[in-house]
């Protein structure tokens, strides 16, 4: 079957990551007679000095017409973050209805622990990603004078919770059955006791389910003490944010992990990319880990239907990893380029 690819690569090691990922997909591609269409977009920071925009004014619709969406990043240090981030990465989650932010973490092998305790990593976080603290609501007032002042107002809909924690409770069916809701019921007094009664009254539904509401404080402390407790972990779009660097972090480096932002109804394409930004201070160098780039191609070819494909792909990297090919995060010396030949060579190994 037939899939046209959008690609933004973006900004820094946007550049890089996204040609090695697309090589991987390509050597995936051929052994498992998928045609996957790559239609390159030079939409980024670049596009933005030209233009004003991050986007054209069709971009949306351009996308729309996609089996799916491959992002490398975006953001540079002379623009406004606020700019490249509302300017096209929050405009396509939001009018693709890209309501789930799906973040696995593994412990992958040969990748050095940063725990004292080596029991494996296996966690999925499912973020929320339509609402929240992600807002347009607020203010700023009294510019440069004594009383100048900002409002940010988040907003949390019945709608919007309860997909969320679905989409979780659905998921911990399929693995061990245990829920944590990242919470701060304690001091944000009207939001996150909505955001727990309703993620309570979800869970309910599910009798075989376990559910346990942690105050986010807490939650990030015990995630780097003993992240092997946890499973499957749902969280609001800003905390489920913070949470899947820390825990990217925890199991090697945040270059590692992968991300799918998905409309699970199939109704807009989704957008797959790696947790991780432009990261400017390692840009144009060539040693950025292309492993959150491919991880996210895995779950790229799993929404298009392709779960064998995808399964090939997880196994080369991680044959890669085990081989003891590693990037500079990582505490090896692996360019770029060195550990992406390595995962085509596994491919075509495996
Ligand atoms: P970052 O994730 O780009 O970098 C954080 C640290 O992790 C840096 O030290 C970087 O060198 C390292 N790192 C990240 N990815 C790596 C990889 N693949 N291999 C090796 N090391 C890696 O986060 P930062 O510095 O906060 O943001 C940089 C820019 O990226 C900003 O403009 C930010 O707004 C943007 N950003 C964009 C995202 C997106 O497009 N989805 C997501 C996060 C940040
Ligand atoms: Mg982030």
């Amino acid at each position: 079957m037939k899939h046209t690819i959008a690609v933004i690569a973006g900004d820094g090691i946007g550049t890089e990551v996204m040609p090695a990922a697309i090589s991987c997909l390509d050597e995936i591609a051929q052994i498992h007679d998928l045609s996957l269409d790559w239609n390159h977009l030079d939409w980024g920071s670049d596009h933005f000095r030209a233009t004003g925009r991050m986007l054209p004014v069709d971009g949306l619709e351009t996308l729309s017409t996609h089996s799916a969406i491959f992002l490398g990043a975006v953001g540079v240090p002379d623009i406004p973050d606020v700019e490249t981030l509302w300017g096209l990465l929050i405009p396509i989650r939001r009018e693709f209805e890209q309501y789930i932010n799906l973040r696995p973490v593994r412990t992958l092998p040969g990748v050095p622990s940063v725990l004292r305790d080596e029991r494996p990593i296996d966690l999925v976080l499912v973020r929320e990603n339509n609402e929240g603290e992600y807002s347009e609501v607020g203010g700023r007032a009294y510019r440069g004078l004594p009383q100048e002042a900002a409002m940010q107002q988040a907003l949390f809909t019945r709608h919007g919770v309860s997909r969320a924690a679905r989409f979780a409770a659905e998921l911990a069916t399929t693995r061990s059955g245990r829920v944590t809701s990242a919470t701060k019921s304690n001091g944000i007094i009207h939001s996150m006791p909505f955001w727990d009664e309703i993620v309570a009254e979800t869970l309910a539904e599910y009798p075989g389910l376990t559910l346990r509401s942690e105050l986010i404080d807490a939650l990030s402390a015990s995630l780097v003490l003993h992240p092997w407790d946890y499973d499957v972990i749902v969280a609001s779009n800003l905390f489920g944010d913070i949470l899947s660097d820390l825990a990217g972090a925890v199991a090697g480096s945040i270059g590692l992990s992968p991300s799918a932002n998905l409309n699970p109804e199939g109704r807009h394409p989704s957008m797959f990319e790696p947790v991780h930004g432009s990261a400017p201070d390692i840009a144009g160098k060539g040693i950025a880990n292309p492993i959150g780039q491919i991880w996210s191609g895995a779950m790229m070819l799993n929404q298009l239907g392709a779960p064998r494909a995808a399964a090939h792909l997880e196994a080369a990297f991680e044959a890669a990893l085990a081989a003891g090919v590693r990037t500079r995060d990582l505490g090896g010396t692996a360019t770029t380029e060195q550990m992406t030949a390595e995962v085509i060579s596994q491919i075509r190994a495996l």
